[in-house]
């Protein structure tokens, strides 16, 4: 060992400088042990001390214990800094404010036909209607023959039918599902049918597919004042107020007598001549009914001479267009998501 002083003061300018350029608290270690580890500078200086002559062993080890301590305060100090910085990096780099409200999602909203239908069920069930469904793809039969239009009869170029390559077609109304009740659950019977309906239809007002509420109630003695009473109490429930009603003969085959009702504009009450809901009639129409024609009984396999019935068929779509104000039915089938968040009630 040379002159203790030499060694000490080298190593000293090297730690130094080494430490100078340690900017981590990993680094800070590796300088650590480069000097104070078990093979390190200062260690192994420590190590041969036992060999010194014993007049200068005692102020070399003064020397070197003082150098280790200066040392380990410098690294100390300095691995403090770091650690501190190296927190706070991350702790910027993390940092959440736990008291900010969840960013939560968007919520679904009922379409407005679906919203509407499902009120309509709701106030037919609670006068004792049961909810009654059919198959969309349909036969001859029951959308036609078994409802007293025969093959040629003239009421089939009232509706427009997409017919398909097996002989079957797509459900020009909801009636079909009346014989299928009919023939499902005899008499008496009450039922509603909401559903999809389908025509070659296409503008402002009509839509290939749009969707209609059936009615029919089959029992004895039923006369056409339980249909109004009915519909009556439907539309003052759904429309939300009274509402004055008025019938129209019409034709029907499947109904004897045919008849059409209409209730007051919802918009203007009649007394807007410019209004664009009822275009200034005051009056809107709202559902065809009538008395179940004998040979639609007699089709669903029950005896006419016993029992009699009503039915009435309504577009539910144009029941939401006017209970929302509306003069396009596209939009229904647009699938706009701004209008659809504009009327789709949140439950
Ligand atoms: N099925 C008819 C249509 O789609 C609507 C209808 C009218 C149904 C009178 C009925 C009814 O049950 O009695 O135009």
């Amino acid at each position: 060992m040379g002159d203790i002083h030499d060694d000490v003061s080298r190593i000293e300018a090297l730690f130094r400088s080494v430490l100078s350029t340690a900017d981590s608290v990993e680094a800070l270690q590796g300088v650590r042990v480069r000097f104070l580890g078990k093979k390190g500078e200062v260690t192994s200086l420590l190590k041969q001390l036992g060999s010194l002559p014993d007049d200068e062993r005692p102020e070399a080890g003064r020397v070197l214990n003082e150098l280790r301590d200066s040392m380990e305060r410098s690294l100390a100090e300095k691995t403090r800094q770091y650690a501190g910085a190296q927190v706070t990096a991350r702790e910027r780099e993390e940092w959440i404010d736990v008291t900010l409200p969840g960013r939560g999602r968007p919520w679904g909203a009922f379409h407005p036909v679906a919203q509407v239908t499902q009120e309509a069920i709701d106030i037919f069930v609670s006068m004792g209607f049961s909810v009654a469904y059919g198959p969309e793809v349909e036969d001859d039969f029951h959308n036609f023959e078994g409802l007293n239009i025969p093959p040629h009869h003239p009421a089939r170029d009232m509706q427009d039918t997409f017919y398909l390559e097996n002989g079957l077609l797509l459900r020009t109304h909801t009636s079909p599902v009346e014989v299928r009740s009919m023939r499902k659950w005899g008499a008496p019977l009450r039922i509603i049918v909401p559903g999809k309906v389908f025509r070659r239809d296409s503008d402002q007002t009509h839509t290939p597919m749009f969707h209609q509420l059936e009615g029919l109630l089959v029992d004895e003695n039923i006369s056409l004042a339980h249909l109004k009473g009915c519909l009556e109490a439907f539309v003052n429930r759904i429309f939300g107020r009274p509402l004055k009603a008025r019938y129209r003969g019409s034709y029907f085959p499947f109904t004897e007598p045919s008849i059409e009702m209409d209730v007051e504009c919802v918009a203007c009450s009649g007394r807007d001549p410019g209004c664009r809901i009822c275009k200034g009639t005051g009056w809107l129409e709202i559902s065809g009914l009538g008395m179940t024609h004998p040979n639609v009984i007699r089709a669903g396999g029950i005896d006419p001479v016993r029992y009699n019935g009503f039915a009435w068929g309504m577009g539910l779509d144009r029941i939401a267009m006017l209970k929302y104000g509306l003069n396009d039915l596209r939009v229904f089938f647009e699938g706009d998501l701004a209008f659809l968040n504009s009327k789709g009630e949140r439950r």
